[in-house]
């Protein structure tokens, strides 16, 4: 006779049961014990470690002329599977853009849409002007700025928590990034349009339509490392106890 019962239909493949018995005397098919990595000791970093390794992440720029193999990639964005997800929904997929000519008409596409924003005046509208008319008048890609890959995040549209569950997804890859020699900066303009449904973006990427854009982030080698971690705005909190 068995003490313990799954109702499988309301597991959420989250794991905690089997991966919380020392004995691992528990083991459930919807999270299977084999899948699990066995962890030494936790926490796995001491605060200190943990402060330099999250404020070592930097939003990079400028990027090295080279392309980021595709293995070193899928390993990448294999860490986005185990951030947080709104009910273990576990829902995000991901596009890559690698080919140059698409990653230049991205820009130009999103630069369009910007534009159109502005006439309608809807968007960040004050800060897409100056933006704007900078990028027209240099000629300079500021949207992409020569990166090499562009990943974006993607959900069904009818599932309501894609946004929320790329952004997470995206912190943890942005994260790992550095330990891969990598660098990554979130993509705004891009994924405003993207995210707006915006036809053109949507048309060259082949989008399902089903499929809703949830984010872009760009990724590459850095150009440069740097040397210190700048500080940021004081905390703010209110307590109420
Ligand atoms: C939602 C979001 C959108 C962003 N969009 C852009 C962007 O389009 N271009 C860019 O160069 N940086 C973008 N950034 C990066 C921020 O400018 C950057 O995180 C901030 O300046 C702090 O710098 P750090 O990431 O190096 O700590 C974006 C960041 C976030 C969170
Ligand atoms: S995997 Fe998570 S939801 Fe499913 S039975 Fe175990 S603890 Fe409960």
């Amino acid at each position: 006779m068995s003490f313990l019962n799954v109702n499988l239909n309301k597991c959420n493949q989250c794991g905690i049961c089997a991966s919380v018995c020392p004995a691992q005397a528990l083991d459930n098919p919807k999270a299977p014990l084999q899948n699990q990595k066995k962890l030494d000791h936790f926490p796995v970093l001491s605060s200190g470690q943990a402060e330099e390794f999250l404020r070592s992440r930097r939003s990079i720029r400028v990027y090295e002329d080279k392309k980021i193999p595709n293995n070193t990639l899928s390993k990448l964005l294999d860490m986005g599977r185990f951030a947080e997800t709104g009910g273990n929904s576990q829902s995000v997929s991901y596009l890559v853009v690698s080919k140059k000519e698409i990653l230049q008409q991205l820009s130009e596409m999103t630069l369009t849409w910007m534009e159109q924003e502005i006439e309608k005046g809807t968007g960040w509208v004050q800060l897409y002007k100056g933006f704007v008319k900078n990028c027209r008048t240099t000629g300079e890609d500021l949207i992409l700025r020569g990166v090499p890959h562009l990943i974006f995040g993607k959900a069904q549209k009818a599932f309501p928590l894609g946004r929320e569950n790329t952004v997470l997804s995206f912190s943890y890859i942005e994260l790992y990034a550095t330990s891969l020699g990598l660098g990554t900066c979130w993509a705004g303009f891009v994924e405003n349009a993207g995210r707006s449904g915006y036809e053109p973006m949507r048309k060259i990427l082949g989008m399902d339509e089903n499929e809703v854009l949830t984010g872009a982030l760009m990724a590459g080698f850095p150009k440069y490392r740097y040397h210190r971690l700048p500080d940021r705005n004081p905390l703010s909190i209110r307590w109420i106890d």
